[in-house]
Formats: C-alpha cells, sequence, structure tokens
C-alpha cells in the first residue's frame, strides 16, 4: 500500500521529521501522532493492530530515550518531534514493512 493513498488519515503536515526506531532513522510526517507515523511507515501492519486510538488500550506504548533512561509513551496521544529516539515498542506495534531486525 501506498501511504500517498491514504493522506486523510494524517494530521496536515509541510514536511517529514527524523526519528529514530530501535537505532535506525525514518523520516515522518510531522505533527502528527507517533501512532500515525508508524502507520505512515508500515500501513498495512498499524492498520490492522489492535488499537484503540484513545488511550483505552495501552497497545501503543513505547519507550523513548530521555537523557539515557527509557521513558514511556503513549504513542497515539504523543506528538511526533524531530530527533525523537524510540528504542522499544509494545509487542502489539508491529512495523513490518521496516527492516529492523539487526540480530
Ligand atoms: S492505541 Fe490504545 S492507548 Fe493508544
Amino acid at each position: 500500500m501506498n501511504p500517498d493513498d491514504y493522506k486523510d488519515i494524517f494530521e496536515p503536515f509541510d514536511r517529514l521529521v527524523e526519528i529514530e526506531i530501535l537505532g535506525k532513522t525514518f523520516e515522518v510526517p510531522e505533527n502528527n501522532s507517533l501512532l500515525r507515523c508508524f502507520q505512515y511507515l508500515s500501513l498495512d501492519s498499524v492498520s490492522k493492530g489492535d488499537f484503540c486510538w484513545n488511550r483505552d488500550c495501552m497497545n501503543c506504548q513505547v519507550w523513548i530515550d530521555n537523557n539515557g533512561k527509557e521513558k514511556a509513551l503513549i504513542s497515539c496521544r504523543a506528538k511526533v518531534k524531530e530527533g525523537m529516539k524510540i528504542v522499544r515498542l509494545h509487542e502489539e506495534v508491529v512495523l513490518e514493512d521496516l527492516d529492523l531486525d539487526d540480530s
């Protein structure tokens, strides 16, 4: 699937910002929640994931690097910020379109 076909699900954005997910850099639309950004990167798997999108299920939880400590975020509610480093994902956050497995 092509994210351009699904523009309506994203908040309006003028540019992409860089974030890091498990040590790899990706470009995602500014002004959107992190979960939308994951959907931008892996449309099929995130669209089919078990997500409430309204802070109830906690399946979208991720952890970012916050000055060397992990900080939990609810990705359906947290807005993306340039340079964010996501170091851990809830098991429901499957980004199958990304080559994240370094092992
Ligand atoms: S998707 Fe359910 S809490 Fe974020």
